[in-house]
């Protein structure tokens, strides 16, 4: 038979179990509504599903990136950021062009820093980027100049063809070190 001990030890382990369930349970809960947004981060938001995997620019504001009317706002020189491959702001660049005046250059600068991933804006008086985290610096190209970061900015392509501000992934050689992307 039973001791008065045991009867009140067994219902307290059955609680007990039902408590590490409810603990199971919420953890696994947890676990899923930390990852759904993690995992979020890695697709991108506004895939075109465009052959070569390229996505239209766009602006602060969410909206997608004209040349027309980004040459309408933007001088020759002008370095400024658009949401562009996998969600990652990017530079268009705004050059001089004989025959229309100006024109956005064909390659964008990824502004993710090499080093920890600071945004790193353009300084157009040193004619430099440069990282507001750790001091790193890249020159107009995007070339690093100034640890600690190891890598140059990566690059996108930039197609202006179809009137919209498309961007497409750099799978050649980077023209700056003479390498193949490290991205
Ligand atoms: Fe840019 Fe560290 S993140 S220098």
């Amino acid at each position: 038979a039973m001791s008065a001990a045991d009867e009140a030890y067994v219902p307290d382990m059955g609680r007990r179990q039902a408590l590490n369930l409810i603990l199971v349970s919420f953890t696994g809960v947890t676990v899923l509504g930390l990852a759904i947004p993690y995992v979020a981060l890695f697709v991108p938001k506004h895939a075109e599903g465009g052959r070569s995997g390229s996505v239209v620019a766009r602006d602060a504001l969410g909206q997608e990136v004209t040349s027309e009317g980004w040459l309408a706002t933007h001088l020759p020189g002008s370095r400024e950021l658009v949401e562009g491959m996998k969600g990652d702001a990017t530079y268009l660049i705004v050059d001089k062009d004989e025959l229309h005046g100006k024109a956005i250059r064909d390659l964008g600068i990824v502004a993710v820093c090499t080093h920890m991933g600071c945004v790193v804006p353009w300084n157009a008086a040193e004619n430099k980027f440069i990282c507001p985290c750790h001091a790193s610096q890249y020159d107009a190209n995007g070339r690093v100049v100034r640890g600690p970061a190891p890598l140059s900015l990566a690059l996108s392509h930039v197609d202006t063809g179809s009137g919209k501000v498309l961007l497409r992934p750099w799978t050649e050689t980077d023209f700056r070190t003479g390498e193949a992307p490290w991205w």
